[in-house]
């Protein structure tokens, strides 16, 4: 029987998604990108080579798996066209490999300009998006009025729909925000274009889901961003414009619930966020300093620099509740490795269980001793030094969820499995 996987952030992204999903494609027989869009950068490192995916499903390396895009990804032609062509480029079969569902809101320019002007409008109270125009695509979605990637099938029916969706958003662009319009012609051909290069590859992805299930594959599903960017259950209004969580996973491509058979939350052995919002193990001078500069803590969409702080055992308790965690996988444990101590939050004060941003939060830490030796690239749990064992049972015993995986440096083969996940 083939198993259905789901893999995602428990933070607030960037934990290291793209290496855990690359590394084990290499037992399934596809990969189901099924949220956000490329606001996403997640990073493959094979044998030294560094690869930063946007819109391709992190499985697209490995020849002959099957990659998918689902529904709930928005999906911006012009950046799809330029990752493929950097991947042809480089010898990946792009195009035999990936399937894209023709239900895919398109990202067009218009939302990048509708996401800048909105960030200029709300000045300091910024969200700090990538500016990538991902949650303006989204309104769409819910405001009835996208064009979908199978809407290009039917000129004329785009014709129609790009003309209204420009009707309305140059007049908020003009009137409102005060910035340059958008011309129909130009729009209409760029898109044309782009979408007669790409149609040859959607598909029906609920339909190829059901086959694979049918055949008993396995397949992976790649979450993006993370928990506690997710719309509802995100630190709102800090929060990306789609379901990061489990439940995200189905409604995002097509797979029914009952057929979701693991759920992996993948998490940094401390905590980073990019851009704006609550952040409560926040550590803002040398030690956040230390954790930038040894982890590389640079954003691999925007570059900008992320946010660094201990491990928060709270807000992970409520990611394993939300998400119905089967397993964790603690990543990039070697940035720790020349602490003296390290830090976990084990409670709030006042005994609160959730961030709700308005109210400052004051953490609870237990200290733990650092191990203070280099373990960057350990590949077995026996060759861990004892510390590190501890600190990592340690958050297993915070959280009651089961560590599967630890990883100790970017490259694939840089990891531990503890407990099967097929
Ligand atoms: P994603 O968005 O969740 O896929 O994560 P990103 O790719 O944005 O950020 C994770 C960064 O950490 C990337 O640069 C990875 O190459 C790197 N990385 C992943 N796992 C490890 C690890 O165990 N140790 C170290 N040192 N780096 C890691
Ligand atoms: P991966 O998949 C980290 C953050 C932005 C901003 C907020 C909203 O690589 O983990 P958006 O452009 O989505 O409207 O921005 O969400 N954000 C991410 N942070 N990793 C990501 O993706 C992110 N995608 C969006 O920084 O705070
Ligand atoms: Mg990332």
């Amino acid at each position: 029987m083939g198993k259905n996987i789901v893999i995602l952030g428990s933070q607030w992204g960037d934990e290291g998604k793209g290496k855990i999903v690359d590394l084990l494609t290499e037992r399934v027989q596809g990969v189901v990108r099924f949220q956000g869009g490329h606001n996403a950068g997640h990073t493959l490192v094979v044998d030294g080579k560094k690869t930063v995916l946007h819109l391709l499903p992190s499985g697209i390396l490995h020849p002959g798996v099957s990659c998918m895009i689902g529904n709930g990804v928005v999906l911006s032609l012009a950046e799809l066209q330029k990752e493929i062509t950097l991947l042809e480029d480089s010898g990946v079969a792009v195009r035999s490999q990936l399937k894209i569902s023709g239900a895919c809101p398109l990202l067009m320019p218009y939302h990048v300009a509708l996401d800048l002007a909105r960030e200029t409008k709300r000045g300091m109270r910024l969200i700090g998006t990538t500016g990538r125009g991902i949650g303006p695509a989204y309104e769409d979605k819910v405001a009835r009025r996208s064009i979908r990637f199978a809407d290009l099938l039917d000129v004329d029916h785009f014709s129609e729909l790009l003309k209204e969706n420009l009707e309305y958003h140059n007049f908020m662009l003009k009137n409102y925000f005060m910035t340059s319009t958008f011309d129909y012609a130009a729009v209409y051909e760029e898109t044309l274009t782009l979408g007669n290069n790409l149609l040859s590859m959607i598909a029906d992805v609920p339909q190829l889901i059901a086959t694979h299930r049918r055949r008993g594959d396995s397949l992976l599903f790649e979450g993006a961003q993370g928990t506690f960017l997710d719309i509802d259950h995100g630190t709102y209004p800090y929060v990306t414009s789609s379901n990061t969580t489990a439940g995200g996973a189905c409604t995002g491509s097509g797979l029914g619930p009952r057929y979701i058979n693991y759920i992996l939350g993948i998490t940094k052995a401390y905590t980073t966020r990019v851009g704006s919002g609550p952040f409560p193990t926040e550590l803002i001078g040398p030690l956040g300093d230390a954790l930038v500069e040894l982890g590389q803590e640079f954003g691999a969409t925007t570059g900008r620099r992320r946010r660094c702080g201990w491990f928060d055992a709270v807000a992970m308790r409520r990611a394993s509740e939300i998400n119905s965690l089967s397993g964790l996988c603690i990543t990039k444990l070697d940035v720790l490795d020349t602490f003296d101590t390290i830090q976990i939050a084990v409670a709030y004060e006042e005994g609160r269980q959730t961030i709700d941003g308005r109210t400052p939060i004051k953490p609870i830490y237990e200290e733990m001793p650092g191990w203070k030796t280099s373990i960057v690239g350990i590949d077995s749990w026996s060759k861990l030094p004892e510390k590190a064992k501890a600190y990592v049972k340690r958050i297993e015993n915070l959280l009651e969820v089961p560590v599967a995986m630890v990883s100790t440096g970017p490259d694939r083969r840089n990891t531990i499995e503890l407990a099967p996940i097929f």
